[in-house]
């Protein structure tokens, strides 16, 4: 106990409150009232923790007293004494929720019994809501870090990955962010260059000016022009205004430029000049205009070969090439598979109201196994088919599968390399193969130590002797994986 309980008596005999101070002032503070507003004062003011009250009370009685107490003071414990009918003890148990009586006459070691039991159990009571407040919390917490990526090495802006080479490829971009350098990104299609380029405009010192978007693809160089530089009335046929370009409007900001692979060798002449000087001259205009724009730039064609088969100029395939971001297609980093499918699950299931509760592990199996051409998109739209095919708190499982998923096997891995000693003794080559699936089996799961012991068929305590003897960790992970 860290500190003194107290107990306020009301309405008791003299000879009752000498027995009370007695009896219970060997081990409590005591306070008396002979009057009810008396002891609503000491109540108010005395932070009490038990109300000994007798039913006789001058113009009230006990029950009528104790019920109002209940309502201004619930978190004081209400104790009874008095001569009760059988009705007036059911009305104080009901209406005045009393913790225990004490018939008249006292016995001193009955009285200090029940008012012992009266403060632990409201001890315990009190404790066990306060633990299950923190529990709850604490539950939230992980709730929501199942949620969301386990810690910011995992994502950058909204782009999640766990695979070495993701780590690697944005580790690169948060530089790229800190200057001011142009970017050329480049991979397949849907293997999230817009997402990156996002990522770079809001860790930038840009973030709070705008990134504007311009797709390059399918635009006349008239057109194309116009959008970018701006033009003035009059300056061809449908120009009825003047028009801001994009590279004035974003003055402070990002221009990002999608598949720039598309433009023709007259717009690179330009846009070549403009990244030269930072100037541009709207159509039909003489006034030039400064600005001030982080071009980066996507391809989900090779640039590097385009400029070597001479559709691409190479000196501004140099100027865009600041920093050259390649981001692997999915199959060639299936790591990442388990964590952008459960997150784009998780997603999708909560813009239609669905909760799901995780992805089977066979489904998992397949989903690493396929070739994914489409990239992250395609996989965004599988989940968002399965989601849409799962009921509400389900798991997903291979009956959600799209039919050309369905009957996809894990690929074999080379067990004739995997089993060759390459000037290793044959324990260093099993701690080797060991701390691997060990490692895997963690990012796969995100650190879930769980998820990843059952999957292991190790117990948890097996698993963290593994994760010490190996000295695997989050952080190690996630940098090498
Ligand atoms: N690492 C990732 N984490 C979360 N979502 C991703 C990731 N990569 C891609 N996505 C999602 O996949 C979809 C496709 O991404 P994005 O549009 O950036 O690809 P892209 O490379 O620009 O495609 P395209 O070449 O077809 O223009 C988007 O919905 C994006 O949010
Ligand atoms: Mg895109």
């Amino acid at each position: 106990m860290d500190r003194q309980w107290t107990i306020v008596t009301l309405g008791l005999s003299q000879a009752e409150q000498a027995l009370a101070d007695r009896v219970l002032g060997a081990h409590y503070r005591v306070l008396q009232a002979e009057l009810p507003e008396t002891a609503l004062d000491l109540l108010e003011d005395s932070d009490a923790d038990l109300l000994f009250c007798a039913q006789d009370l001058p113009g009230t009685t006990g029950t009528a007293f104790l019920r109002t107490c209940r309502v201004r003071f619930p978190e004081v414990v209400r104790i009874l004494t008095g001569e009760l009918s059988e009705g007036e003890l059911v009305d104080a148990i009901g209406a005045a929720a009393v913790y225990g009586f004490v018939p008249r006459p006292w016995l001193a070691a009955q009285l200090e019994l029940e008012v012992r039991r009266a403060l632990e159990n409201r001890e315990l009571a009190y404790r066990h809501r306060h633990l299950s407040r923190k529990l709850k919390f604490t539950e939230d917490i992980l709730e929501r870090s199942a949620q969301t990526p386990a810690d910011e090495r995992l994502s950058f802006h909204k782009l999640l990955y766990c695979s070495p080479r993701m780590a690697e490829l944005c580790n690169l971009a948060r530089k790229a962010a800190a200057t001011n350098l142009p970017v050329l990104i480049q991979g397949e299609t849907g293997t999230g260059k817009e997402l990156l380029a996002r990522a770079i405009h809001e860790n930038s010192e840009r973030r709070d000016q705008p990134l504007m978007v311009q797709n390059c693809g399918g635009m006349s160089d008239e057109l194309l022009h116009s959008e970018l530089f701006g033009h003035k009335r009059g300056a061809f046929t449908g120009a009825v205004s003047d028009r801001l370009g994009l590279f004035p409007a974003a003055n402070g900001g990002t221009v990002f430029l999608d598949e720039i692979s598309e433009i023709s060798p007259a717009f690179q002449v330009s846009l070549l000049r403009f990244l030269q000087e930072g100037e541009v001259k709207p159509l039909g205009s003489d006034r030039i205009q400064h600005c001030d724009v982080r071009i980066i730039a996507a391809s989900n064609r090779p640039l590097g070969e385009l400029v070597s088969e001479g559709r691409f100029r190479q000196d501004l395939y140099f100027r865009l090439n600041g920093f050259q971001l390649i981001i692997p297609p999915l199959r060639e980093r299936p790591d990442d598979i388990p964590v952008l499918a459960e997150y784009l699950a998780r997603k999708y299931g909560e813009s239609i109201n669905r909760r799901i509760l995780g992805i089977a592990p066979e489904v998992v199996e397949r989903l690493k196994a396929y070739h994914w051409p489409g990239n992250v998109r395609e996989l965004e739209n599988e989940m968002k088919r399965m989601v849409a095919l799962a009921d509400n708190g389900e798991y997903l499982t291979v009956a959600n599968l799209s039919p050309h998923l369905v009957d996809l096997k894990p690929p074999r891995v080379n067990c004739q390399t995997c089993l060759e000693l390459k000037g290793e003794t044959l324990k260093e080559k099993i701690e080797y193969v060991e701390t691997e699936l060990v490692r895997q089996a963690l990012q796969r799961h995100r650190w879930n130590q769980t998820k990843a012991a059952a999957e292991l068929g190790l117990s948890r305590v097996g698993l963290a002797n593994k994760i010490k003897r190996y000295g695997l960790n989050g952080r190690g992970a996630s940098r090498a994986g």
